[in-house]
Order: structure tokens, then C-alpha cells, then sequence
């Protein structure tokens, strides 16, 4: 390996593709080779090399029968995969399945007293709650009674979850996958405003929350972000009929919110009338709607991906036992939220689909200190372990030393959401997996389902700082502006997209089925009016470039998204949400590379002429970027500026500012309309 391992600020790499004004890529060297550790391979699920081979692209799509034949089907399906109306791709046409029975009822002959989920509260005080599969098994049956009974859902009907990270938060994913009801979990941090917006775009006619949680330290009032939804939900001429709460220690009402007469149920209170019922899980159509997750994107307006049943749970077992090589045996643990894809994923369907013990963890994982993930990983014998850059820099930084106090063995780690540094991920291999853990660097996005590339862990080599190639049955490919390939090795820079379909992929945008095809399908689309899947490679919308044995490095987003701590804010998101206070005229926000979230977002404004900027109207912008979207999108700086560097058509050049804000040359501005302004704007930044 090579000795430096200090990271590098962050470089504009010359590339062949116009990179966004708002892209600031992540650079470093190549790194050297790891080999995985051999008790690894040994007991690796994947080790068989010939699997490249049955998952070549000729093989495509008959290859992808291996992933659904991980399930259980009522019927089994005629069409492996239909191309008939591109590039909305259909998997496993004419199957019945319901996805429920496949993490919950199937595994009751051999794993019923097997813990299915580890709940662990956030104060180290409370007892970690073991759910084991027949107890989730009784829990989901009594709660989709109720959701059937109770709040008259039937299959097809969209309800918003609004919870935190705990065991209730699968249970109801659970219980609505049950009854073939899609659910659209929205992230707990995010505002009562930014849960409106999602219950609105899928008419929801049901929110389902909890009274509270516990967060770095403090037991948050969550019911109070169910009153703001509604009410704004109700603003936008849409009716949220009833709120089901969730308490957060049954039998008592955790928060100060009071309840909503006539609109407000308390699940706790009304279970005991489901005690004992037993609900058949519908058998659905494979490519019915699981559920709904929204992502940022280029517009103001967040995104409803649409996931299948069918596929989705093919491609998340599939990589889940394949990529996180997780047995029936192994106590897995991803810290992610369920809130965001990669919980979804691989915290709840994945993992219990393999009937695997799952940890869900209520809190920060640096609290009450950096030690804290690894005496949950010591207590409950974790051994595989899945989290993101972010937390790692924090945990390094905050516990460099502590991991090593701790009697936990790893032997397989997984990092996601953003390019990791050679230096992150030696700590991690070194340190977190104290040199015996395999990691693998998951690339991939909400749209995707699942893993897009990764090493396999017992077949390929790590190498730090690259995510791998494709996964089995993925076939990247880096096509510049012109849609010309580029080659391995050839070290230039491009837009990573999929030559292929996979059943993982989301189906459509929630009521925007053109967005979709714009959007991810259109740029590269090589004939509009064709009907062969080769035609129509998948845009991912990130930078990449692919080093000569194939292992792509991801650059990051090129389009106007922020990759803050691994999630997707949309700048657009927050400029709107700047725009709302009156003062505002102009909002330019602009991605800076911060040392533990990868990048934060400073948010640049111009105030109505005549106005005096101050430190009481910047306080008022950062608060509505708050409550329209929530704590994460928080700006680390909102500068007040005269006004925006632009071009003579009156674009606001965002290069520029994002420039400014990292302490990097802007380049020649001579070419703007107002080249004086950026000195000024220096000044005020500086
Ligand atoms: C964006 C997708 C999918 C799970 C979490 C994020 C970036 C994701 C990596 C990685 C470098 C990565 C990309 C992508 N990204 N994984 N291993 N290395 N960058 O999901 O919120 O949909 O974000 O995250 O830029 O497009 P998401």
C-alpha cells in the first residue's frame, strides 16, 4: 500500500465532460491492492468465479431467474423480463408474491426463536429489545389487522410513515407490504413541511408517526412534526384523514404535543383489540408498487421512486447475500436510516429476507462517545457492519483509538453513499476491521434498488478509494458528451451509465412517468421509437472514471445535487426554500468540501434593494431551510451578497461562488456581466 495516506483538498480533475458548475470532484491517487482475508472466502457464499460468466451481458436477461429464484412465489412468473414499452422495463411478469411472507412467514419453520430484529435504544440505560421472527411474525399480523380494520386500507392505497429508527418502523413497513399497501417512508430529521409535501404527491390518506425518539442526548418531540404536515398537507387541498401514533414507550404519551381529536390514533391503545389476529399476506402482482422513496433531484420538487415488489426483493436478497455475504446465522449491522434507500435495502428487505438477525439503532453513533457502535457490536457479536464515509470520518476523528478496546469481530464491513478516502478506508480496514474484515465500497443511488458496482468480496481484490466494477449482471459503462465509450484505463472522466435493465431498478417517478424518461433514459437514448433494451442505457447522473482492471471511481454528481453526509439535497430544494423569506430576491447554493461530511451546502443570497443585510435576516433564511426541509440541509453559511456573479444572459454563475466558497481560483470571470461584483463577494466570503 502506498505510505501517504493524508487526504487530499479537494481538485478539479481535467475531464472530457463539462462537469456542472456545482460539481466539485473528489481526487486522490490510485492505491494499491488488498486481498480480501482467506477465513473470508472460506465461508463466503460467493466464491465461485464462473459467476461472471452466467451473468455476462449475452446471458441477459435469463441470468437474473438466479436472483428471483431466492423467493417464495405463489405463482411463479411466465416473463423473466418485458421490454415491450422501454424504458419502462417490467421483471418477473405474471408472478404472484408478496414480499411480507418472504421476510417474515417463511421463515418461521426454521428460525421462528431466531431475534429477527435487535432494537437498540439510544440511552445506553434501556434494555436492547430482541424481536425475535415469531414475535415479528405476531407483531405485523396484529398491526396490518389494524391498518385493514381499523383504517380501511386495501392493496394499492399509498400511506406516509414518518418514524424514527425503531423496531416499529419495519414492523409497519412490514404490516403494509403485508396487505400490498405502499408505503412512502419519509425520513424522521426531515420537517413537518417536507413530509407535507410527500403526502400530498402520493395522497396519502394516512400518516403514521411517532409521539417520539431519542437523539444526541435529548428525547425529541416527534408528534408535533405530524401537526405541521397535516396542516400543510390540508394548505395544499389535500386531507390527512387519520394520524397513528406510535408511542415510544407504550402506555405513555412521550410528548407535549396534545392529540388531535377525531384524527389521532394511538396505535398502543388500539393493538389490544388485534391481540391474536392473524392476517394472510395478499398475494400481489410482482411488479405492483412496494413502496415509494423520494429523492432530490435538478427541480425544486422531490421525486417518488417507484419500487416493485417482485424485483426490488429479488435484487436486494440477491445482493444482499452475494455482495454482503449474509447467512441465516450472521448478526448484521447497517447504522444507515431507514428513512434513506440504503435502510430500506439493507437494513429491513434484504437482510430479512435472508432470515438474518438486523440491528436498528435509535441514535448518532457517536454518542454519548465514539466508543458506542463498537460496545453494540461487542454486546449484540456483530459481524458484519455497513455504514457510511461520514460516519466513519466522524468516528476517527472523534475515537481514533476505540475500536481497538472492544471485543468484536467483523468479517465483512461495507461502506456507501460517497467516495471514501484511501486515508477513511485504511482506518476503517485497519482499525474498524482490525485487518481481518473484507470491505466492499457499494455504489449506487435511490432509483437503483441495489448495489451498482462493487468488488465480490471473495473474488476481487479492494482497492481503496474505487468502488469495483458492476456487480454480477450490471454492465457499467462511461460515455463522454457525445456518447462516445471511453475506454478502460483511458483516464479521462465521464457520465457512468448501465448498458442494462435489472429487476432492482425503480419503475417510474410517482405520477411523472415523463420526468422519468427524461431524466434517467434520454440521454443516451440511441432511438426513441426502439424496442430493444440496448438502445436505452440507464444515465446516472455522477462523474466517473475506470481504471484499467475495470474498478470505477466515482467523482460524484454532476448535476445540481448535494451529497451531503451521503444523502441528496437538491440545491433547487434549498434555494426555494430560502426564497420564502420575503427579503430574498436571489438564493444560489453551492456545494463546499467539508473535512467530515463530504460536502455541506453555503447558500448565497441578495436581499430586496434598500435592504441592509444582517446577521438577524441570515438567522431567518437558515430557519425556513429548517422547517421546509429539515436540520440536514441546514446551510453552513448564508452569505449576503449585492448581488450574484452573472452571465450577460443573467445565469447565475455558481462556479464562481462554489469557487469562492472552497477557497479555489474562479477562474477567468472577465466574461460575466458584472466581473467587480465577484471581488466583493470574496471579501464578504473570505
Ligand atoms: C448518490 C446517490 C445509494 C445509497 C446512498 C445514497 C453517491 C453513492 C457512492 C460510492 C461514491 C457514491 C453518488 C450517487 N454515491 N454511493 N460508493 N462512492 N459516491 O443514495 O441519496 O440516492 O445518492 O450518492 O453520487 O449518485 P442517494
Amino acid at each position: 500500500m502506498s505510505k501517504d495516506t493524508s487526504p487530499r483538498p479537494a481538485k478539479p480533475k481535467q475531464t472530457s465532460v463539462d462537469v456542472s458548475e456545482a460539481q466539485i470532484a473528489v481526487h486522490w491517487p490510485e492505491e494499491d491492492y488488498v486481498s480480501p482475508p482467506s477465513p473470508f472466502i472460506a465461508q463466503a457464499n460467493l466464491a465461485d468465479p464462473g459467476i461472471f460468466q452466467r451473468f455476462a451481458l449475452d446471458k441477459f436477461p435469463e441470468s437474473y431467474k438466479e436472483f428471483a429464484d431466492l423467493l417464495d412465489w405463489y405463482k411463479y412468473w411466465d416473463t423473466t423480463f418485458d421490454a415491450s414499452n422501454p424504458p419502462f422495463w417490467r421483471w418477473f411478469v405474471g408472478g404472484r408474491i408478496n414480499a411480507c411472507h418472504n421476510c417474515v412467514d417463511r421463515h418461521l419453520a426454521r428460525h421462528k426463536n431466531k431475534t429477527a430484529i435487535h432494537f437498540v435504544p439510544e440511552p445506553e440505560s434501556e434494555a436492547v429489545q430482541h424481536l425475535t421472527y415469531q414475535e415479528l411474525f405476531v407483531r405485523v399480523n396484529e398491526f396490518a389487522a389494524l391498518l385493514r380494520e381499523h383504517c380501511g386500507l386495501k392493496a394499492g392505497d399509498r400511506v406516509t410513515l414518518h418514524m424514527p429508527m425503531v423496531a416499529e418502523l419495519p414492523l409497519t413497513m412490514l404490516a403494509c407490504a403485508r396487505l400490498g399497501v405502499i408505503h412512502s417512508q419519509v425520513f424522521s430529521g426531515f420537517s413537518g413541511k417536507a413530509c407535507a409535501d410527500r403526502i400530498v404527491d402520493s395522497e396519502s390518506r394516512l400518516l403514521i408517526t411517532m409521539d417520539a425518539y431519542h437523539r444526541a442526548g435529548k428525547l425529541l418531540d416527534h408528534k408535533e412534526k405530524a401537526d405541521t404536515a397535516a396542516l400543510e398537507a390540508a394548505n395544499a387541498g389535500h386531507a390527512v384523514e387519520k394520524v397513528l401514533i406510535w408511542q415510544r414507550y407504550p402506555g405513555k404519551h412521550s410528548s407535549p404535543t396534545p392529540l388531535v381529536q377525531g384524527r389521532d390514533l394511538v396505535v398502543n391503545d388500539l393493538l389490544p383489540k388485534f391481540r391474536g389476529q392473524r392476517v394472510e399476506p395478499v398475494p400481489m402482482p410482482a411488479e405492483a408498487p412496494l413502496f415509494l422513496m423520494y429523492t432530490s433531484g435538478t427541480t425544486g420538487k422531490p421525486k417518488g421512486c417507484q419500487h416493485s415488489i417482485g424485483g426490488y426483493l429479488a435484487y436486494v436478497t440477491w445482493t444482499s447475500k452475494n455482495i454482503q455475504d449474509i447467512h441465516p446465522e450472521d448478526v448484521y449491522w447497517c447504522m444507515a436510516d431507514i428513512g434513506w434507500i440504503t435502510g430500506h435495502s439493507y437494513i429491513v428487505y434484504g437482510p430479512l429476507a435472508l432470515a438474518a438477525s438486523s440491528v436498528v439503532y435509535e441514535g448518532v453513533p457517536n454518542h454519548p462517545d465514539a466508543g458506542r457502535p463498537w460496545r453494540i457490536a461487542e454486546a449484540l457479536d456483530v459481524n458484519i457492519f455497513h455504514t457510511s464515509p461520514t460516519a466513519i470520518r466522524a468516528l476517527r476523528r472523534d475515537g481514533p483509538d476505540e475500536p481497538a478496546k472492544y471485543h468484536y469481530r467483523f468479517k465483512h464491513m461495507t461502506t456507501v453513499g460517497e467516495p471514501i478516502e484511501p486515508a477513511v478506508w485504511k482506518w476503517y480496514y485497519n482499525m474498524v476491521g482490525k485487518g481481518q474484515a473484507v470491505i466492499v465500497d457499494t455504489w449506487w443511488q435511490t432509483e437503483n434498488g441495489g448495489f451498482l458496482c462493487s468488488t465480490v468480496p471473495a473474488l476481487h481484490k479492494m482497492k481503496p478509494g474505487s468502488a469495483g466494477p458492476g456487480i454480477p449482471g450490471i454492465h457499467p459503462v462511461i460515455y463522454d458528451d457525445e456518447g462516445k465509450e471511453l475506454a478502460m484505463g483511458s483516464g479521462k472522466a465521464g457520465n457512468i451509465c448501465i448498458r442494462n435493465p435489472w429487476p432492482g431498478a425503480f419503475q417510474t417517478i410517482w405520477k411523472d412517468p415523463d420526468r422519468y424518461v427524461r431524466q434517467y433514459y434520454k440521454r443516451y437514448c440511441r432511438d426513441p421509437k426502439s424496442r430493444d433494451w440496448r438502445d436505452w442505457p440507464y444515465f446516472a447522473g455522477d462523474g466517473a472514471v475506470q481504471a484499467a482492471d475495470g474498478y470505477y471511481r466515482i467523482l460524484g454528481r454532476i448535476d445540481d445535487v448535494i451529497n451531503v453526509a451521503g444523502h441528496r439535497l437538491g440545491t433547487k430544494e434549498i434555494e426555494s426554500a430560502a426564497l420564502l423569506v420575503a427579503d430574498v430576491v436571489e438564493a444560489a447554493v453551492v456545494p463546499v468540501a467539508d473535512e467530515i461530511k463530504g460536502k455541506v451546502p453555503d447558500l448565497y443570497v441578495a436581499l430586496k434593494p434598500g435592504l441592509a443585510p444582517s446577521a438577524a435576516i441570515g438567522d431567518k433564511i437558515s430557519a425556513s431551510v429548517v422547517s421546509e426541509i429539515g436540520a440536514i440541509a441546514r446551510p453552513r453559511r448564508v452569505i449576503i451578497v449585492p448581488d450574484m456573479p452573472k452571465t450577460r444572459s443573467g445565469k447565475i454563475m455558481r462556479r464562481v461562488l462554489a469557487a469562492i466558497s472552497n477557497r479555489q481560483d474562479p477562474g477567468d470571470v472577465s466574461t460575466l456581466a458584472n466581473p467587480e461584483v465577484v471581488e466583493k463577494i470574496k471579501s464578504l466570503a473570505g
